[in-house]
């Protein structure tokens, strides 16, 4: 039986998701997003299940304070069907558009255990895995992978079982896991699934801009994309992409409202009691992805990670943001080449799809 998705925001043009972000995607966060344009579709980072797993607090409150308006997929990760299945009924009851399994996660930490990424070397196992899931899951089921472990070999027969079990949707990250994030997405295996498989496929990986996002839909005959570090970098990615979409004017955000996106998600960031010295890492865990956009030379992401305090932080943002009549200065629409974020979890012990 096939489930369809919600309605995107607006009927017609591809949907926009926005990609699960471990330690950054929680509620505040989509919401800051969302008022920048929203996306269509959300999705939580995972929820770890194993034998004593519960849900995490902190993906209860990104479902329950989603105040982005737009619907909302739980993303779980695991190797053990009945514990998935229980996992299932603890999500019941929660306003969620849907459950989401992630095959995808490249951290040694978790592909080890053979969970996530580590998954796609066992397609026995993700069979057993999928029809547990389609059984339990009363509504839809979506599952985001890459196109496999560190090659294609299992690709195909993955395929076929996403197929066997009525999978509702798939979010493909045109990567192995062996790739990381940094290789370069394989957009030909995105094309692949689409004619592959009866249900939606959402092309995920370097979707860098709302160019970017109608070159590969052309490419790859996608239903829609999902972005994730872009949307961090520009929050304004998903309206960029309806706009596009839609042959009208695309919005040019300025170095001015990349500042004024600095201070919302400084508040985003924040909680009560919250000591600077934990606010400024989650911070410039984040500003390394801004920086992206800022100067060619990476002068921003140098001076940035040296700050000590969040005087010096907002300093060095208004030295390259708005000092000098800088406000009016376009924000680079691709991410400056030869720069590279380095968010604390932007490595192979921390990432996870
Ligand atoms: C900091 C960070 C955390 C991530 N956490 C998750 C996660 O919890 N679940 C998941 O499926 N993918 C996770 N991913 C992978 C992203 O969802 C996405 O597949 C990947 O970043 C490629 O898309 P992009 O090029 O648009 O960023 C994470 C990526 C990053 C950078």
């Amino acid at each position: 039986m096939k489930n369809p998705l919600p309605a995107p925001l607006v009927p017609g043009l591809p949907p926009t998701a926005l990609a699960p972000m471990q330690d950054i995607t929680f509620a505040p966060f989509m919401k800051l997003v969302a008022e920048c344009g929203a996306p269509d579709y959300l999705f939580t980072a995972f929820y770890r299940v194993h034998e004593h797993s519960r849900l995490d607090d902190s993906i209860r409150e990104c479902i329950e304070g989603n105040e982005s308006g737009r619907p909302i997929f739980a993303q779980l990760i695991g190797e053990d069907p009945d514990h998935l299945a229980r996992a299932v009924g603890e999500l019941k009851g929660l306003p969620i558009a849907g459950i989401d399994l992630n095959l995808g996660c490249p951290a040694p930490k978790v592909y080890k255990k053979n969970v996530g990424g580590g998954l796609l070397r066992d397609p026995v196992r993700i069979g057993e895995i999928l029809a547990r899931l389609r059984a339990e899951i009363p509504g839809l089921f979506s599952v985001k992978m890459r196109f496999g472990f560190e090659d294609d070999r299992h690709f195909e027969i993955i395929l076929d079982l996403l197929e066997a079990n009525s999978v509702d949707l798939v979010s493909l990250h045109a990567r192995t896991v062996r790739q990381l994030y940094r290789g370069r997405p394989d957009y030909t295996y995105i094309k692949r699934a689409v004619e592959r498989l009866p249900c939606p496929v959402l092309a995920n990986g370097d979707i860098t801009s709302a160019d970017k996002a109608a070159e590969v839909l052309a490419l790859t005959g996608a239903h829609g994309v999902m972005i994730g570090r872009t949307a961090v970098r520009n929050p304004w990615i998903f309206r960029q992409c309806r706009e596009k979409f839609s042959g009208t004017n695309v919005f040019a955000p300025t170095f001015g409202d990349v500042r004024h996106y600095v201070d919302r998600l400084w508040e985003a960031t924040g909680e009560p009691g919250l000591a600077d010295k934990h606010h400024i890492p989650r911070m410039k865990k984040l500003l390394n992805f801004i920086g992206l956009g800022v100067d060619p030379e990476g002068a921003f992401l140098r001076n940035m990670r040296t700050a000590q305090t969040a005087a010096e932080l907002f300093a060095v943002c208004d030295a390259f943001l708005t000092a000098k009549g800088r406000s009016s200065v376009p924000f680079a629409t691709e991410p400056h080449a030869n720069l590279l974020a380095r968010p604390n979890h932007e490595g192979p012990e921390g990432c996870a799809g």
